[in-house]
């Protein structure tokens, strides 16, 4: 029952590939008159045969002379145009094919939440859109190609075997349903071996992309020898599998190889003892032989073609397990869109689990529009995890996330995250000009609104310090940047964003003191009638909170303002003493 539910599926799959390329039927259509120009010219070739050996050679026929170079001319004309046109046209329905696949796994990808990314490699995601989508390429512009002009060529080739002799022609086919089962056979196993090799491949993008990017440690604790081996490894595996499958590729052509071989021996022992019994003419035989000569070769590539329709359908397959993924975080029909303004945002009964522990439980909280909350605790406590909920990166696993008395579920999800400006614990930057990392998601933002964000956040001076200014490019993720610049550039682009509700997550824990206190009083001006959440690294930076919380193991043990939590005398006057013990420390 399984089995066939799955098979249902995969059907659907290659149906919608098939619609893919129908919507290019004008130019398949082309291609496909292109074919049948090809299929007859070369049909045409050993058709002549019998009049060039029967009326020139053996009957000397002076008209016949003239006549036949100059059709052959011609046939040859029209097989090079036809083959041009074929090529171009198909590559071009292949090619579109490609940019669509792309275009729509790429979107698809861009969709899907978060916790797709935290589960899957990035490697295997950027094979998926270059390898794979290559072999569906492949599939179509040869397979569809190849097997219509090879199907089209072996009818007219097959007319002419029929036509000179179709006693001779049904003895010489016998052969065929024979090399049929070979063949399918060794076209599972290509597809069970060429699988192996993508997720091999998408094994070994996904290990570049993070030794490349990793680099640093790599060096800074001497893997490189390490790394190398583990590289070497991985070419070792793929470099097996890819023997397995041309060990199952290679086999097609010398089956068929010995086959045609077969074939063509009985033709020559039963067509010579005719031609010698004289019941035929050496041109039959001649324009019989050719034509079963040029059989020879579309055979055998039909023969092949299953091998790349294998591999295909088995990257299809991969490429449509993403894109039939169903996103989790899902809008309701007619979601309620949130107005710009203050908001409250309520926790109620909130728990949360990543797979299958618990990492908030029964989270309380009801912060008021202008309200600056802080959210302290040892790290791996959940506070992260804790707003991430807010603009729905994940939803909650109990309970309810309320905004202005309205379940975030309800509301239209860019409504949502358009109230909402935040600063990551990452320092998340792209590799562009640092004012369009400032103005990222704010495209029409003005020069001055820019550089007044970068002042604020205390970003300006450095930024004037580059050659380039503004327009420095700062490298993949910004990996010009030191932290302290990155975080910088980040707290700018969240003010820059102007949003109500602020969440800043650590963002100030790459600064130094001196600058912290300096971007702090920024933030603190910026705070000013939002809704704020600050995840604080250092307690000294949040004196100016409305209310602290203080969350440990997912749990929210206290609450309350400074002087509340330090008379309590418990977790808070806790970490606040360990902080105070070791700032001493260090001083
Ligand atoms: N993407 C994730 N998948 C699974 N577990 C996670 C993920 N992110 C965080 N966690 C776990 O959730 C817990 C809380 O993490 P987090 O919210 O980042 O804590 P905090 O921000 O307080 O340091 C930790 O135990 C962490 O290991
Ligand atoms: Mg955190």
């Amino acid at each position: 029952m399984k089995q066939k539910s799955k098979r249902i599926i995969i059907k659907d799959r290659h149906k919608q590939l098939l619609s893919l390329i129908k919507d290019s039927w004008f130019k398949l259509f082309l291609a496909m008159l292109c074919m049948l120009v090809m299929a007859a010219a070369n049909s045409a070739i050993p058709f002549l045969i019998k009049p060039v050996v029967d009326d020139i050679f053996i009957n000397k026929d002076i008209a016949m002379l003239k006549l036949i170079p100059f059709a052959v001319i011609i046939i040859y004309f029209s097989l090079g145009s036809a083959m041009y046109g074929q090529e171009y046209l198909m590559n071009y329905v292949g090619q579109d094919i490609i940019r669509r696949l792309r275009n729509s796994l790429y979107g698809k990808i861009q969709d899907l939440p978060l916790s797709f990314f935290h589960k899957e490699k990035t490697g295997v995601l950027i094979s998926r859109i270059t390898n794979d989508v290559n072999i569906i390429k492949t599939m179509v512009s040869t397979a569809v190609t190849g097997s219509l002009r090879d199907c089209f060529t072996i009818i007219g080739l097959t007319t002419v075997i029929f036509y000179r002799d179709w006693k001779m022609a049904l003895f010489a086919f016998i052969v065929l349903p024979v090399a049929f089962f070979p063949i399918v056979w060794l076209g599972r196993r290509v597809r069970k071996v060429t699988t192996g090799t993508q997720e091999s491949m998408a094994e070994l993008t996904s290990f570049l992309h993070e030794t490349f990017a990793g680099n640093k440690i790599v060096k800074a604790f001497g893997m490189e020898e390490y790394e190398k081996h583990r590289f070497f490894k991985e070419t070792l595996n793929l470099f097996k599998l890819e023997l397995k499958a041309v060990a199952a590729k290679a086999l097609s052509s010398p089956i068929m190889e010995f086959l045609g071989g077969i074939g063509i021996a009985f033709v020559i022992w039963y067509g010579g003892s005719q031609v010698i019994a004289g019941t035929s003419s050496p041109g039959t035989f001649f324009s019989f032989m050719g034509a079963v000569l040029m059989l020879y070769g579309p055979v055998k590539k039909l023969s092949k073609l299953n091998n790349v329709v294998q591999q295909g359908l088995a990257a299809t397959d991969r490429i449509y397990d993403i894109l039939e993924k169903e996103s989790d975080i899902i809008e309701q029909k007619n979601p309620v869109a949130i107005k710009s303004g203050s908001h409250r945002v309520i926790f109620r009964n909130v728990f949360f689990k990543y797979d299958d522990q618990m990492v908030l439980k029964n989270i309380n909280l009801d912060v008021r529009p202008g309200e600056i909350l802080a959210l302290v605790g040892m790290s791996g406590g959940g506070k992260t995890s804790l707003v991430n909920l807010i603009p729905r990166f994940y939803d909650v696993s109990k309970g309810a996330v309320l905004i202005d008395g309205t379940d975030i579920r309800q509301t239209s999800i860019s409504s949502l995250r358009k109230q909402i400006a935040m600063v990551t614990q990452e320092p998340i930057l792209f590799n562009d000009t640092i004012r369009n990392n400032i103005a990222y998601g704010n495209r029409n933002a003005l020069n001055e609104d820019i550089e007044r964000a970068a002042k604020a956040a205390y970003g300006y001076d450095f930024i004037q310090s580059f050659p380039d200014k503004f327009d420095t490019k700062i490298g993949e993720l910004g990996s010009r940047l030191s932290g302290g610049e990155k975080q910088r550039i980040c707290i700018a682009r969240a003010l820059l964003k102007d949003a109500p509700i602020l969440m800043l997550d650590e963002a100030t824990s790459s600064l130094d003191t001196e600058s912290e206190m300096l971007v702090q009083k920024a933030l603190e001006n910026l705070m000013k009638g939002r809704t704020t959440f600050v995840i604080a690294h250092r307690l000294s930076t949040i004196g100016y909170a409305n209310r602290i919380v203080v969350i440990i193991k997912g749990k929210i043990v206290e609450e309350g303002k400074h002087e509340e939590l330090i008379s309590l005398k418990k977790e808070y006057y806790k970490l606040y003493q360990s902080q105070f013990s070791n700032d001493k420390n260090v001083v």
